[in-house]
């Protein structure tokens, strides 16, 4: 099974992602867009795991969460890994009030390393993938766009819980399916 854990996002947030697309995409730049319904915020993804691990994994992000309180979140600042100048993933960023998607994440680092988990090497960056270049056509209009987008502010949502999911690759489209929610405790 292919897993990872992420912030699921409440509809209201998957609509305006869906509209910072829809304008995007006008664009006409060759880019496969990320369809609203399946985005998130990764927090780790732990790629191919075996069935009997997942007892494990779920008493860790059960702990975590129970230690986590819950926060609110912005969508920030549209941008490109790995540089505007050569963009590859398109997205938008994630602020949390003092960091705690990143606290999040290094706390999920730190206690899955223990099942075996490799530590992620790349400093984390809390976003949500809209998009991945398949080419360079229009790329000039594309990074006026998402200039245009930059410093962009928008909705404020409240982050309650984790998920495990899994990830399906079926018929050529993406299915992730949510196989547990932990809610965030701590007060
Ligand atoms: P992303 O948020 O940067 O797109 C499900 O595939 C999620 O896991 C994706 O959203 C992706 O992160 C992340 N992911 C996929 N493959 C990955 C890899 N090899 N290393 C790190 N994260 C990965």
């Amino acid at each position: 099974m292919r897993l990872f854990v992420a912030i699921d996002l409440p509809d209201s947030v998957k609509e305006r992602l869906e509209a910072i697309i829809t304008e995007l995409s006008t664009c006409r730049a060759d880019v496969r867009w990320v369809h609203f319904d399946l985005m998130h915020v990764t927090l780790k993804f732990l790629g191919n795991v075996e069935p009997q691990e997942l007892v494990a994994i779920d008493g860790v992000l059960s702990r975590i969460a129970a230690n986590t309180q819950p926060a609110q979140g912005r969508l920030h600042n549209v941008g490109s890994f790995p540089h505007l100048r050569r963009p590859r993933v398109l997205w938008i960023g994630v602020e949390t009030h003092n960091g705690m998607l990143a606290a999040l994440h290094a706390d999920l680092d730190a206690a899955l390393a223990k099942l075996g988990f490799s530590e992620g090497i790349r400093r984390f960056h809390p976003h949500i993938t809209l998009g991945r270049m398949r080419g360079n056509r229009r790329l000039s209009t594309l990074r006026e766009a998402v200039e245009k987008q930059s410093g962009h502010k928008a909705e404020i949502f409240k982050i309650r819980h984790l998920t495990l999911f899994e990830s399906r690759q079926r018929h050529g489209s993406t299915r992730y399916t949510a196989l547990s929610t932990h809610s965030f405790e701590a007060r």
